[in-house]
């Protein structure tokens, strides 16, 4: 599906648990050759050599650079130090937890709301401005984001950032429609990731899917549909779509209510 030994940048690796390393070994697995993106060092240092659940071989294999999304020049330097892409996945977010989330959506904290803007929102264009002098031949940046149809509990501030991000991704569409290069997103049902676990009551996202869904969404194995998803839009299969947001959330947010009894599939209790 994807051209062989393409290089992808997929940016936001923070763990094994992250929707990033998904999508990387999903590249791998089909045959691209993947440049990952940390935060920092020290984060690697902390979630990823010292991690016991990773093979040494993997470990070691791991090509990485390191960027904070918020200085421009950290992110130049990134695409700087790459050759010729295919591709870039954007699967970066934040909020501070104790100020944009939770239960009281009014805050004082506006230099919280905006550093979660730009590191939610505005690095994908940042990302976009350097990755796409790196794709001589047209190419393909993939983000991610969540249903921004519905206004869900404790997601607050994030939830308006991911509807200005999807606003950005066809701004982005737009621009760069004359390098060839298409801009999309993939809007994800809940992940047990890393980022998800400082949203508060996380479990009660869950608990709406698992009551939602028409097909039946597993917020631990789900993030390899995702990646497959995030997949096909860096392929070729995918050349003429650009400025969409794909949701791969087993049909949770086109849901008026959740699921009758008829209509609700055979599934474990959570
Ligand atoms: N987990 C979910 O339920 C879910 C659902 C829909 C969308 N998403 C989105 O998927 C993306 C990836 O999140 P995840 O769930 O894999 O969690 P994660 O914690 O594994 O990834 C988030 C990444 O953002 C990075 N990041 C935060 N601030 C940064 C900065 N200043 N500079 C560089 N990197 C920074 C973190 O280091 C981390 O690698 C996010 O955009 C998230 O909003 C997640």
């Amino acid at each position: 599906m994807l051209e062989r030994d393409s290089t992808y940048v997929v940016m936001g690796l923070l763990d094994r648990h992250s929707i990033a390393y998904a999508i990387g070994r999903t590249l791998q697995r089909l045959g691209g050759r993947v440049v990952y993106t940390m935060q920092s060092e020290v984060l690697k240092r902390r979630l990823w050599d010292s991690d016991k659940a990773l093979a040494a071989d993997e470990k070691s294999a791991l090509d990485c650079r390191f960027c904070d999304v918020a200085k421009d020049e950290e992110v130049k330097a990134v695409f700087e130090s790459v050759g010729p892409l295919a591709g870039v996945v954007h699967s970066i977010g934040y909020a501070n937890p104790k100020t944009c989330l939770g239960p009281e959506f009014h805050t004082d904290a506006i230099d919280d709301i905006q550093k979660s803007y730009h590191v939610s929102c505005v690095s994908l264009a940042t990302a976009a401005r350097y990755a796409v002098p790196r794709m001589k031949d047209g190419g393909s940046i993939v983000t991610l984001s969540f249903d921004t149809h519905h206004v869900y509990p404790l997601y607050n501030w994030m939830g308006v950032h991911k509807a200005a991000l999807e606003a950005l991704v066809r701004a982005l569409a737009r621009r760069h429609g004359r390098d060839l290069v298409r801009v999309n997103a993939v809007s994800s049902g809940p992940v047990l990731t890393t980022a998800a676990s400082k949203i508060p009551d996380f479990e009660r996202i869950g608990r709406i899917w698992y009551d939602t869904s028409p097909i039946p969404w597993d917020p631990a194995a789900d993030k390899f549909a995702v990646a497959d998803a995030v997949a096909f839009l860096l392929s070729p299969l995918a050349r003429k779509i650009t400025g969409q947001v794909l949701a791969v959330d087993g049909g949770a947010a086109i849901m008026g209510g959740t699921l009758t009894e008829i209509e609700q599939a055979v599934r474990a209790p959570i």
